[in-house]
């Protein structure tokens, strides 16, 4: 079992996640977990394999039976992002659609349940949402949820669920966590929210009143590039226990293999995301200045909508590391150019990573939607997604100034 100090910093507690108790080091612990690749484990007898089969020693350390119902490794990286969110605990899963299906279960979502959604949800999930819950009787309900209206929306609607992101893809705005969670709780509904984008390290929602977090740690937390994964950490024991029921029906379990992984990459999550922070809001500001660019969308900058609001939430006006914006010429030929000019930034879709990354939502996020639907979300021809590394910032401006001049 971890034992940890409690009046450490999240920087300190990330790379200290997993540090046993000195009283119970033997000679040669390992400083970090050994891979746990095992599908099955022994115990001392058929009494205490009965037990495990309940989860936990007599102890009350963790007890392991099979893989897909729990491994050490998945087990570490759980108890390490629910303190980082402040959760009772978490579920991980092997990625983040599979955490955000598994919280949607979690929420009850059967036939006869609205669901009111922020239409400006990442792709995929407003898909599942569409094309998995809706057939069954859920009723889905897209509304902008980053106005300032948002509590009138939830009091006219009387959802069952609400479900929406932290920071939103790709014009990242914010929605007011408190203002929604009080709403919320007035008409009895559960919230969900993927805080992808934002990581523990710059909110925390459930201080904010929400019931589940979701992350894709396939991005941020694990942050390079080499392991797919997601979490539900959860504020309720009753919630928590029905997503461990849930995720084990579902089978979707992180491996130990990519549990290590994400492991590793939280160690170093506050020293990345301060970086990943500095650097955006360095480009965002160089980009909106610049002659070939129309628009910058970064909540660092002082005309963003919810500028203010972003001041408020997020850690030590640590803006994220994501923006988008537009050339001032603005269509598909001119982004491909400008992309394929690139010699530093990576062209290619995800986030959140080590290094600089590059997307046209027309082409990866949004691809679905037909170019009116996008462009009633705000998301024009020549909208780009830029997922600011954090490679030396030099180096970065230069290579975006040299493809916007052509
Ligand atoms: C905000 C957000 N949530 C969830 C996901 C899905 O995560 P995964 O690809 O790990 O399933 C993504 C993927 O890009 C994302 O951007």
């Amino acid at each position: 079992m971890t034992e940890q100090n409690a009046t450490w910093h999240p920087s300190t507690q990330f790379i200290h996640e997993n540090r046993q108790a000195r009283s119970r080091y033997l000679t040669g612990t390992p400083t970090v977990q050994p891979i746990h690749a095992s599908t099955t484990y022994i115990h001392q007898n058929s009494e205490a394999l009965d037990r495990a089969f309940s989860g936990q020693t007599p102890e009350g350390d963790p007890a392991f039976v099979y893989a897909r119902q729990g491994n050490p490794n998945a087990q570490v990286l759980e108890d390490a992002l629910a303190r980082a969110e402040g959760g009772v605990g978490a579920i991980t899963f092997g990625s983040g659609m599979a955490a955000i299906n598994a919280a949607f279960i979690t929420a009850g979502l059967t036939t006869g349940t609205k669901v009111l959604a922020s239409k400006d949800l990442y792709g995929p999930s407003i898909g599942l949402l569409q094309a998995h819950f809706q057939p069954n009787g859920v009723e889905i309900v897209l509304k902008d949820l980053c106005g300032p209206d948002v509590g009138d929306i939830i009091n006219a609607e009387q959802p069952d669920v609400i479900y929406l992101e932290t920071i939103s893809n790709p014009l990242v705005k914010l929605a007011d966590l408190d203002a929604i969670s009080t709403a919320a709780h007035a008409v009895g509904a559960i919230t969900i929210i993927d805080s992808t984008f934002a990581t523990p390290y710059l909110v925390r929602p459930l201080e904010h009143g929400f019931d589940m977090v979701v992350h894709s740690t396939t991005k941020y937390i694990s942050g390079h590039g080499d392991s797919t994964g997601g979490v539900v950490i959860s504020a309720k024991n009753s919630l928590l226990g029905q997503l461990r029921g849930n995720a084990n029906l579902l089978g979707a379990m992180l491996s130990p293999f990519e549990a290590h992984l994400i492991m590793r990459g939280l160690r170093t999550l506050a020293l990345r995301m301060e970086r990943h922070c500095s650097n955006a809001y360095q480009v965002a500001h160089f980009l909106q200045q610049h002659s070939s660019v129309e628009r910058v969308y970064y909540p660092g900058l002082s005309n963003h909508p919810q500028h203010t609001l972003a001041t408020r939430l997020l850690s030590d006006e640590m803006y994220g590391g994501l923006l988008s914006f537009e050339l001032k010429e603005q269509t598909r030929e001119a982004v491909y150019a400008f992309m394929d000019r690139l010699q530093l930034c990576l062209v290619a879709t995800s986030l959140g990573d080590v290094f600089s990354l590059v997307s046209y939502p027309p082409m990866s996020s949004h691809r679905t939607l037909s170019e009116s639907e996008r462009h009633s979300l705000g998301i024009n021809a020549g909208c780009i997604r830029l997922s600011v590394g954090i490679e030396h910032i030099d180096d970065i401006l230069s290579d975006l100034d040299q493809a916007l001049r052509g």
